[in-house]
């Protein structure tokens, strides 16, 4: 089909699938605030996605949360979103408690890659931030993942105060068990209050400082990403991907070309926007191609190119 109408600039779809989350991360914790929502079946939240691609030149579709595997359909929503007609890149956030169970059905359903979320590879420590203990099914959940087939899986730890030189080396040993690139990602004002995001944050230069008291690092960054990246030398010649993400003091929000739908079909223009666009009818049917066209050339006309404002908690539109 040929549109007559300006493809709308995203290339980038990240879709939360729920807004529920077993863990209760200090910064987040998604139970003590969120009534469950209405969550759109994988059958209309495929139409809706092979839609958006054909509106916009999306090539990627991240599925995040809440915790995506905490839907009993993820496995089957991933087959439908991997056999669409334009054949987006098809990934994955995950804080992996639940991944040992499903690893190979989503590498069997087309899933290219992992994101892990692990803030820290200390088990009492993970207990304490997350008010479960459930680091070993995580490790389970990510060694179940390269047995399943995945490469080039992420581990994101969301930069806190808390981090020092022995919690990074726990996570280069994590990452370089699981042959896995480790990005530190500096901790965003959201669901937390003013003081505790103050107590909390740690700006990425001092968290360099403390991954650089933990290993050698060399600068690394080959392609033209945003994020810096450094290859972190182990004591035992083993060698990690670093990848520091940093929204806050290098934001990147003047080249994002990212779009989000939440698991009840809102559109986002961004994670800090205000802006909730429904995409549905009233009845639930989906819109005309010209209709979502127009609703996502609105949408990118709400995007900031500044980072400003504060955000919905991060449970609620997928990070
Ligand atoms: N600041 C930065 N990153 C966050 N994430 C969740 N909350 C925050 C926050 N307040 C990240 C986690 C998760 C991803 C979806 O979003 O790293 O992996």
């Amino acid at each position: 089909m040929n549109p007559s109408w300006m493809p709308a600039p995203f290339d980038y779809l990240r879709l939360s699938v729920t807004n529920r989350c077993q863990l209760s991360c200090t910064y987040c914790r998604p139970q003590h605030h969120a009534p469950p929502r209405r969550l759109l079946s994988a059958r209309k939240l495929v139409a809706l996605c092979e839609a958006m691609c054909v509106v916009a030149p999306i090539r990627k579709i991240r599925l995040s949360g809440g915790e995506p595997l905490l839907r009993p359909d993820l496995v089957e929503l991933v087959a439908g979103l991997a056999k669409l007609p334009t054949k987006p890149e098809i990934t994955l956030t995950t804080n992996g408690v639940l991944l040992e169970e499903v690893a190979e059905g989503l590498a069997a359903a087309g899933l290219s890659r992992i994101n892990v979320h692990v803030d820290t590879a200390d088990p009492t420590a993970y207990a304490r931030w997350t008010a479960m203990p459930a680091l070993d099914r995580v490790l389970r959940g990510l060694a179940a993942a390269r047995a399943a087939g995945f490469r080039h899986t992420k581990i994101n730890a969301v930069m806190t105060s808390a981090l020092d030189a022995s919690a990074v080396r726990r996570l280069l040993v994590l990452a370089g068990d699981n042959e896995a690139i480790l990005r530190f990602i500096e901790l965003m004002p959201m669901g937390l209050d003013g003081r505790a995001y103050e107590r909390l944050f740690l700006p990425a230069d001092l968290g360099l400082q403390r991954i650089s008291e933990a290993a050698d690092l060399t600068r690394a960054d080959a392609d033209a990403s945003p994020h810096r990246r450094y290859l972190a030398a182990l004591p035992d010649a083993r060698r990690v991907m670093v990848e520091m993400i940093t929204p806050m003091s290098r934001p990147f929000c003047a080249s994002c070309s990212r779009v989000r739908l939440t698991c009840d079909g809102k559109l986002l223009p961004c994670l800090l926007s205000p802006v909730r666009m429904s995409v549905l009818g009233e009845d639930g049917s989906l819109p005309d191609l010209p209709a979502l066209g127009g609703l996502l050339h609105r949408c990118a006309s709400l995007k900031r190119r500044t980072m400003t404002g504060l955000c919905e908690r991060m449970w609620a539109v997928g990070g």
